[in-house]
C-alpha cells in the first residue's frame, strides 16, 4: 500500500497517473460544512478510517460564530445540503440567520452520527510529506504536548472565510489609538457599539452587514469607509423577480463573460451576442441602481458582471434606508494613519481630512496561510499572487496525497459546491473516478488560470473564484463522476430555471423526483390546449401541488447510495449499466440544453 504514481506508456506521451489504491485512513482538517459533508461520504466506504481535526468545540466553522447579526444572504433551498434537506417540524426561516444554520448543520451531524469521527478542540500544527502521505502533528487546545501520527491522505478544509484568518491592514499609529479595534469576525454583538462613533472599514458584504449592526446597536455615528464601492443584489429584481432566476440558472449563466470550455459554436454564439448581453447587463445596473438609490459615492466603477467575481453581495434596503435617514455615512476613502482620537483618511475627499472614532470595525475579509506545510510542499503548491489553482479546484497537481475541499473555491452557493467536491473527492479515491495524466491535469488548471487572468478582478483570491460561474464548474465534477450535467426535466426548465441541491439529490441517494416533474410539465402541456381561463386556472393547480413526489412517483435511489460501487442516479444511469448508446445520446442532448 502507499502512494502510487502509475507510469502509463501511452501511445500519445509517457504520462503518470496519479491513483489512490493505498489510501486508507484519511485526515480532514476542519468540521465546517465542506468537511462534514466529505466525512458522510467517506464513511460510505467502509474500507476508509476518517478523522476530523475541528480545532473550537463545534462543528460548523463560519456558522458556529461570527458577526452581530449574521446569517444566510441566500433564501435557505439555496443553502442545502444534497445529502440532507432541511428537516421538517421546524419552522426554518426563509432566510435563516447564523444560529438556525448552525442548528441545521448541528442536524446534518447527528443524521450521520458523525460526531465521533471528529477530534474537537484541537487544532493540526503541521503537516509532513511523507514518501506515501502525510505526517499530521496536531495538539489539544491549551496542551503542550503535540501528537504525530501518519495519515495516507490529508483533506484541508479549513475554509476560505474563518475567524483563524482575518485580515487587518496595516496602518501607522495603531498603538497610539485610544479607541477599539476589531475584525468584523470578532464584532459579536450590536451593543459592542452602543453610544460609540464607529467606523467599518471596507464596501464587502461583512462590512455593510457590520454597518447596518452598529447602527441597530445604538451607535453615535457610523461612518462606512471604503475603497471600492461594490454592486449590491437585490433579494428580488424589481421587487418582483427572485434573484435566483438571473444567478442561479443557465440562462443567466449564459450572460456572463464567456467560459473558456465551451464548443466552438457556442463561442461564437457568445461573440454574436455579445453586444445583447451587454445591454442587458446595463440594465441590470439601471434597476439596481433605482432599487437600492445608489448615491454617488457608492456607484461601483466596475460594470456588475465583472464585479460580482470579487465576491457579490445580496443586500436588503436596511443600508440604502439608513444611508437616506443619514443615519449611516458614507466615505469613500481609506486609512493613512492612526490619532490617538480617530483615524486620518488618505484622499481627504468631501473636506474630511479625518473621523474621530472609539471604535474601528475591520470588514476586510480574510487572508490565507499555508505555513503549516514544509517550505518543499509550499513551492511545490506553486502558491500564485492571486491563489492556489487547483485541479478542479481540489487537486494541486505537484503534490501527491493532499486535497483542498472548500478550502480554495467560492460559488455563490457554497455548501452545494462542497457536497459536489465531496462526492467527487470520495470517488476519485474509491477509484470510481479516474484521474486523467498529470500533464493532462497542469493544462487545464493553466487553462483556467490563464482565462481567469484574462477577464477577473486581480484579487488575491481569484484563483479560488467560481461565483456566478458555477453551473459550469458544477457540470464538470458532475460529468467527471459518470452523470449527465443536465438535471431537470425538460429543456425550458434546463435553461430558465435556477439550480439549487434539489436537483442533485439523486447522486446522494435520496428520492428521485424527475418523473413527478416531467408528468407536472405533461400536465401543463395539455392545459395549455384547454381555452384560456380553463387552462390558467389548470396551471395554477399543477402549480400548487406538491414539489415532492408522491411515493409512487418518486424513484428511491437511498438504498443504492450505501453502496457507492452501484450508480446513485437512476434516471441518468451510468454509461457502464445503461448502454454506451443510450448514455451518447444523453450526453448529446445535453450538449444541446447547454447551447440553448
Ligand atoms: C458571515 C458569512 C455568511 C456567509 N453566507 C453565505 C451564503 O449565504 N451562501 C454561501 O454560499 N456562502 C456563504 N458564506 C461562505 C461560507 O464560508 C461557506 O458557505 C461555508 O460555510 C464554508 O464552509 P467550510 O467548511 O469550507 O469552512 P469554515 O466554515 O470556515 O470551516 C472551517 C473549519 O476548519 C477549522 N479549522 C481551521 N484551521 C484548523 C486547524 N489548523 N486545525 C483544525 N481545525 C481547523 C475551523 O475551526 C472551522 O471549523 C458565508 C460566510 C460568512 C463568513
Ligand atoms: N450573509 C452572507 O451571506 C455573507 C456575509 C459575510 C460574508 N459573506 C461572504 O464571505 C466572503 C467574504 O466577505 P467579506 O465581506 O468578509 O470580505 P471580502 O468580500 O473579501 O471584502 C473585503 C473588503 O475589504 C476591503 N479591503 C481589503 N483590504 C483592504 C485594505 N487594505 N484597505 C481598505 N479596504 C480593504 C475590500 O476592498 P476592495 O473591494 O477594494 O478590495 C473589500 O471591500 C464573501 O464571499 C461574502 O460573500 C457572506
Amino acid at each position: 500500500m502507499g502512494y502510487s504514481l502509475e507510469t502509463t506508456n501511452e501511445s500519445t506521451n509517457n504520462s503518470s497517473r496519479t491513483t489512490y489504491k493505498h489510501v486508507q485512513r484519511v485526515a480532514v482538517i476542519g468540521a465546517g460544512v465542506a468537511g462534514l459533508q466529505l466525512a458522510e461520504r467517506l464513511r460510505n466506504k467502509s474500507s476508509l478510517e476518517v478523522c476530523i481535526f475541528e480545532k473550537t468545540s463545534k462543528v460548523g466553522g463560519v456558522w458556529s460564530a461570527n458577526y452581530a447579526d449574521f446569517g444566510l444572504q441566500v433564501p435557505k433551498e439555496l443553502y442545502e445540503f444534497p445529502a440532507f434537506p432541511y428537516p421538517k417540524g421546524t419552522a426554518w426561516d426563509k432566510f435563516p440567520k447564523g444560529d438556525q444554520v448552525q442548528e441545521y448543520i448541528e442536524a446534518f451531524v447527528a443524521h450521520f452520527g458523525l460526531n465521533d469521527v471528529i477530534k474537537f478542540d484541537t487544532s493540526v500544527l503541521s503537516l509532513q510529506k511523507l514518501e506515501r502521505g502525510w505526517l499530521v502533528t496536531h495538539a489539544r487546545n491549551g496542551c503542550d504536548e503535540a501528537t504525530t501520527e501518519p495519515y495516507d491522505f490529508v483533506v484541508v478544509a479549513t475554509g476560505m472565510y474563518g475567524g483563524a484568518s482575518p485580515h487587518i491592514p496595516s496602518a501607522p499609529g495603531k498603538e497610539a489609538f485610544e479607541g477599539d479595534l476589531l475584525h468584523s469576525f470578532h464584532f459579536r454583538e450590536r451593543e459592542q457599539a452602543r453610544g460609540k462613533r464607529v467606523v467599518v472599514v471596507g464596501g464587502g458584504k461583512s462590512a455593510v452587514d457590520c454597518a447596518v449592526a452598529a447602527v441597530k446597536g445604538g451607535a453615535d455615528e457610523v461612518t462606512l469607509l471604503f475603497r471600492a464601492a461594490h454592486w449590491p443584489v437585490p433579494r428580488y429584481i424589481l421587487n418582483l423577480i427572485p434573484f435566483k432566476f438571473a444567478t442561479y440558472s443557465r440562462f443567466g449563466h449564459a450572460l456572463l463573460p464567456t467560459h473558456h470550455d465551451v464548443s466552438d459554436l457556442v463561442w461564437w454564439l457568445h461573440a454574436l451576442l455579445t453586444p445583447l448581453k451587454w445591454l442587458v447587463w446595463r440594465l441590470v445596473e439601471l434597476i439596481f441602481r433605482l432599487q437600492f438609490q445608489i448615491p454617488g459615492e457608492m456607484l461601483p466603477n466596475s460594470r456588475i458582471e465583472i464585479d460580482v467575481f470579487t465576491g457579490g453581495q445580496i443586500l436588503t434596503y436596511e443600508a440604502r434606508d439608513m444611508i437616506n435617514a443619514g443615519k449611516l455615512k458614507l466615505c469613500r476613502d481609506a486609512i493613512e494613519r492612526y490619532t490617538p482620537t480617530g483615524i486620518e483618511l488618505q484622499q481627504q475627499r468631501g473636506g474630511r481630512a479625518s473621523i474621530d472614532c472609539d471604535l474601528v470595525v475591520y470588514g476586510t475579509g480574510f487572508k490565507k496561510s499555508y505555513d503549516y506545510f514544509e517550505p518543499a510542499v509550499q513551492a511545490a503548491l506553486q502558491i500564485q499572487r492571486d491563489g492556489l489553482y487547483l485541479y478542479r479546484s481540489m487537486l494541486p497537481v505537484g503534490v501527491p496525497d493532499l486535497a483542498f475541499l472548500g478550502a480554495e473555491v467560492s460559488t455563490f452557493n457554497n455548501i452545494l459546491t462542497h457536497g459536489l467536491q465531496a462526492a467527487w473527492l470520495a470517488r476519485v479515491l474509491s477509484g470510481d473516478v479516474a484521474l486523467p495524466a498529470a500533464g493532462a491535469m497542469q493544462r487545464s488548471v493553466e487553462t483556467e488560470m490563464h482565462w481567469k487572468r484574462t477577464w477577473m478582478p486581480p484579487t488575491s483570491a481569484r484563483a479560488s473564484i467560481q461565483q456566478l460561474h458555477m453551473p459550469k464548474y458544477h457540470d464538470k465534477l458532475v460529468e467527471d463522476m459518470g452523470f449527465a450535467a443536465c438535471r431537470k426535466s425538460n429543456p425550458l426548465f434546463e435553461a430558465m430555471l435556477p439550480y439549487n441541491a434539489r436537483d442533485y439529490r439523486a447522486l446522494f441517494g435520496l428520492p428521485d423526483r424527475t418523473l413527478w416533474m416531467r408528468l407536472k410539465t405533461a400536465a401543463v402541456l395539455l392545459a395549455l390546449l384547454l381555452p384560456p381561463l380553463l387552462a390558467a386556472v389548470a396551471c395554477v393547480g399543477i402549480y400548487l401541488l406538491p414539489e415532492e413526489p408522491p411515493s409512487a412517483f418518486a424513484k428511491d435511489t437511498s438504498g443504492e447510495a450505501a453502496n457507492m460501487d452501484e450508480p446513485l442516479v437512476a434516471r441518468q444511469a451510468s454509461p457502464v449499466r445503461a448502454g454506451v448508446v443510450r448514455h451518447r445520446v444523453r450526453a448529446a442532448l445535453a450538449a444541446a440544453y447547454r447551447t440553448l
